[in-house]
């Protein structure tokens, strides 16, 4: 077992004392008052006028693509480099998705690339757009795109709760958006997800089909296939109280990402993940790349290295398009992402890590290239 991880969860005493307070009230169903208040204080931090809490992201994501209409045969676009949940939501009803490359400038999906995506291909129901590792995607292009193409955004801000481009903060520019409060998030309620919109006939909509799709009449009558998708109200009470605590985190966090830039940007072949000038990150994981032409380190050579000293570390996301599940779907481009992940590396970036546990990361790292 590694000693440092990644991203942990950070637990308060006040996050136990808001438990403590859940648990007394007796709302512990997926209903109550504090399933409310963290609707819209996420909402309000997004500056989205409805929210409903549910058990995960990829949950939220289900629910956007079915308000959406998106079904069997229709295609949906997505970047490639994300994580696995992003595109899974689009399998499940029996969609098609269109992997994108990343841009180098931002790590987020490229916007000209997107545009020959939106192009060439027919049947194009949704463009999901994801702010990695904390970062806006470039969203005055994606915007002006997805206008034109007449393609509805959802923005998978799973990552990026609190960041903002261009000073909008992420979630509020999709016609749906989400955040993730997975335990390895910004801010966790364990497991958990929010959908957002300024729809509110949407956000009801998946409230409903949430809820198992039960009609509001005193006995158990169904007109369509739901879902058990709710939030508890116990864990809104955690995400309450993490969600005051964000500020913080997201100030802890770009100290690390700091820190290791000082430490390792002037190494040769290190580039701490580019920050974009238009954005605002939340620094959720602290990235880099390293190319082994110009130092003979590899990815692999520091991640070992890492791991032999008890620290977890973990390579960026593996395009999709190169994982098996997805290989028979249609990309465009590839090689920036490929590149990305062949020469990444996320960082232990938790808002719990110590100045010594952070210099200790550093330390080994400094040490592969000492040694070569
Ligand atoms: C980019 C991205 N999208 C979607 C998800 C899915 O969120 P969840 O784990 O809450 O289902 C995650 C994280 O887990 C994520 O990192």
């Amino acid at each position: 077992m590694p000693r440092i991880y990644l991203s942990p969860p950070d637990i308060s005493a006040a996050d136990h004392a808001s438990v403590d307070a859940v648990l007394s009230s007796n709302w512990v169903a997926p209903v109550g008052p504090h399933l409310n208040m963290f609707e819209s204080e996420v909402a309000s931090i997004a500056g989205v006028d409805h929210a409903v809490a549910l058990n995960s992201g990829t949950a939220a994501l289900h629910l956007a693509l079915i308000l959406l209409g998106v079904g069997a045969g229709d295609s949906v676009i997505c970047p490639t480099l994300t994580f696995a949940a992003s595109a899974n939501p689009i399998r499940y009803l029996g969609a098609n998705p269109v992997f994108v490359d990343s841009e180098e400038a931002s790590w987020n999906i490229d916007p000209a690339r997107l545009e020959q995506a939106l192009q060439k291909e027919a049947n194009i129901k949704a463009v999901i757009v994801v702010h990695l590792y904390g970062q806006c995607a470039e969203m005055d292009k994606i915007i002006e795109l997805c206008e034109r193409y007449n393609v509805p955004i959802i923005e998978d801000a799973a990552e990026a709760l609190g960041a903002s481009y261009k000073g909008c903060p992420a979630g509020s520019f999709g016609a749906l958006s989400f955040f993730s409060f997975n335990g390895n998030k910004i801010i966790t309620t364990s497991g958990g997800g929010m959908l957002l919109s300024n729809s509110e006939a949407w956000i009801e909509q998946a409230r409903y089909l949430a809820t198992q799709a039960r009609e509001p009449v005193q006995h158990y009558e169904h007109k369509a296939v739901g879902y058990n998708y709710r939030m508890s109200n116990v864990l809104a009470g955690l995400g309450s109280s993490q969600l005051s605590d964000l500020p913080r985190r997201i100030k802890v966090k770009k100290t690390h990402y700091e820190a290791y830039s000082v430490a390792l940007n002037s190494l040769d072949g290190v580039s701490m993940m580019p920050i974009s000038e238009s954005c605002q990150n939340n620094y959720w994981l602290s990235c880099f790349t390293i190319d082994p032409s110009q130092s003979g380190v590899t990815r692999d050579m520091i991640l070992n290295a890492l791991s032999t000293a008890g620290i977890e570390a973990r390579p960026v996301w593996k395009p999709l398009h190169l994982q098996p599940v997805f290989a028979d779907c249609q990309v465009y481009g590839g090689d920036c992402s490929q590149r990305i992940f062949d020469q990444g590396i996320c960082l232990p970036s938790g808002s719990n890590l110590s100045d010594e546990e952070r210099g200790e990361v550093i330390d080994i790292i400094r040490s592969c290239f000492a040694i070569n």
